[in-house]
């Protein structure tokens, strides 16, 4: 999180962003449902330049069956960055961070699967991110939730989020890389507009409370936008406005 020097660049004297965005304003997003043949559901994102495909397999056996829940189903879900997906080579072993993230996707997207319908199978969730450019992990768990769908899984309701942060003394949505490294605050929000539930919060710097509280305003917001992209995805799939 940076200082005055990095705040002045960040917002302009007109409320303008690094990247030409006002406050309030999503990048460029794209959502595709059902892009894999193989996979039983997919999904692929862009969101600015972060470029992530997801793929499902399941419900299937779980083994060891040890492993198995005989009350429900469990998710299980491997985020991975490509070695070309960020400047500096990613080592293609599992980091720190991707088991961070794998976790908090998971605990974001249980509360909308009906698991409790499969028991003593297993769905996994895989993420690939082909490009990262700052909000990978919103990105990849508004993907997911489209790629379950795509899967035929039942749900209550599907996760959209975004991210909302604090760049220049201001309370801005959708924070990108640059915004996120020199910025002053980084809150991803994973949401069910439906069921007007939260699944994730995350928060990467320091707020007062009314800030918070504002952060998590324009982060619903911006989760309602890719919410109605999420179900455009799917529409376009199987109501045949798309190419599929
Ligand atoms: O991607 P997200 O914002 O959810 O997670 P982060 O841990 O806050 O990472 C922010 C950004 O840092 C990523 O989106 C990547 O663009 C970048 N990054 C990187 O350049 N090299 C890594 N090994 C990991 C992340």
């Amino acid at each position: 999180m940076g200082g005055r020097e990095a705040t002045m660049v960040l917002l302009d004297e007109n409320g303008i962003r690094c990247d030409g965005r006002k406050i309030d304003e999503t990048r460029k997003i794209m959502i595709k449902a059902g892009v894999l043949k193989n996979a039983d559901g997919s999904a692929y994102i862009e969101f600015g330049d972060n470029k992530i495909l997801v793929g499902i397999f399941g419900p299937r056996d779980v083994h060891p069956k040890h492993m198995s829940d005989t009350d429900t189903g469990i998710l299980r879900v491997r985020y991975h960055m490509e070695p070309f997906s960020v400047t500096e080579r990613k080592n293609p072993a599992p980091s720190r961070r991707e088991i961070e993230i794998s976790k908090v996707i998971k605990e974001a997207l249980e509360p909308a699967v009906m698991l409790e319908k499969f028991p003593r199978t297993a769905v996994d969730v895989f993420i690939e991110v082909l490009q990262a450019d700052g909000g990978t992990r919103c990105a990849a768990l508004s993907a997911a939730s489209v790629a379950l769908a795509d899967a035929g899984i039942p749900m209550r309701d599907m996760v959209a989020a975004c991210a909302s942060g604090k760049v220049a003394d201001t309370i801005v949505l959708d924070v990108n890389n640059e915004e996120d490294q020199a910025g002053q605050a980084d809150m991803p929000i994973g949401y069910m507009p439906n069921l007007k539930k939260i699944t994730l919060l995350q928060l990467d710097g320091i707020l007062t409370s009314d800030e918070f509280k504002k952060c998590v305003d324009v982060g619903i917001n911006g989760c309602k936008i890719v919410y109605e992209l999420q179900k455009k995805a799917l529409t376009d799939k199987y109501f045949g406005n798309g190419s599929n």
